[in-house]
């Protein structure tokens, strides 16, 4: 399953202002592989997502997908090459209909092409993959405007978006947060079904429980610089990982 990497990140860094947001943080991530990424409130880790998509410019450093460099490209450049992703602060069209919202990756030319250069019928395919988040098909939940939904709804909506696109990278940035217990529980076992299809997952996650559950290897910032990466368990036991984190508890005591 493994072979050259899909992504590979080299050396990124960004400043604004005086905060040193990422400095110098470099990973690889292969086919079907599973990396979690973790680390303190304002370490970078958000940054991070938005220098591999195109939100934001880096500073220095590379992006590279299959050996393409895409450092610097605009998001929807990126998005069309397969790396999708999810927003920490969800962004979505709150006046259409749920299902209306996963129209634009499903009319992209990326995803015309993985169809054999048909559309099919696209608010069937939309609801399909709104099932597959919950969405009860039979209800009038993919119907409603997507403003009226529970928080939980949104994050679910915003995955079944990214997966719209049938990505080859899938980056999550705390896409748990705000979700059920039930809905965190149902939404893993849908993202372990893909990434053991071969998709590439890079997940950001406060809910270290669930995320060591799932990942194979996990990455750790701290002040945007990268301290530590190794399966979960290595980074569990790592003092440095413990210090970042007692550090957090300290400041808000
Ligand atoms: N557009 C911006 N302008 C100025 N400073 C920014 C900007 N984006 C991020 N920062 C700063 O960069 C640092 C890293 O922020 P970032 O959002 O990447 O952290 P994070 O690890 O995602 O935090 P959280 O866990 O709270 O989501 C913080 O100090 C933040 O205030
Ligand atoms: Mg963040």
């Amino acid at each position: 399953m493994n072979g050259e990497p899909l992504l590979q990140v080299r050396d990124l860094r960004k400043r604004f202002g005086g905060v040193q947001a990422v400095f110098d943080v470099g990973f690889e991530l292969r086919r079907g592989e599973f990396l979690g990424v973790i680390g303190p409130n304002g370490s970078g880790k958000t940054t991070l997502v938005n220098l591999i998509t195109g939100f934001v410019k880096p500073d220095a450093g590379q992006v590279l997908l299959k050996g393409r460099n895409i450092t610097g490209k605009m998001p929807y450049t990126i998005a069309g090459f397969g790396i999708a992703r999810t927003f920490q602060m969800v962004r979505l069209f709150y006046n259409l209909p749920a299902y209306k919202n996963l129209i634009i990756p499903l009319c992209s030319s990326r995803f015309k092409k993985l169809r054999g250069g048909r559309y099919g019928e696209r608010d069937d395919v939309a609801i399909e993959l709104l099932d597959d988040m919950g969405f009860e098909r039979d209800s009038l939940v993919p119907y409603k405007v997507a403003g009226s939904l529970p928080h939980g709804y949104l994050k679910r909506l915003d995955l079944a978006r990214a997966l719209a696109l049938r990505p080859e990278v899938l980056i999550l940035d705390e896409l748990f947060s705000g979700m059920s217990m039930s809905e965190v529980a149902s939404t893993l076992p849908l993202l372990e079904k893909f990434n053991q299809e071969g998709l590439a997952i890079m997940m950001i996650e406060h809910r270290l429980k669930e995320l060591f559950r799932v990942v194979d290897r996990v990455m750790v910032l701290n002040f945007g610089i990268k301290i530590t990466e190794g399966s979960p368990a290595e980074v569990m036991a790592s003092e440095e990982v413990k210090k970042a984190y007692l550090g957090i508890q300290v400041e808000l005591e």
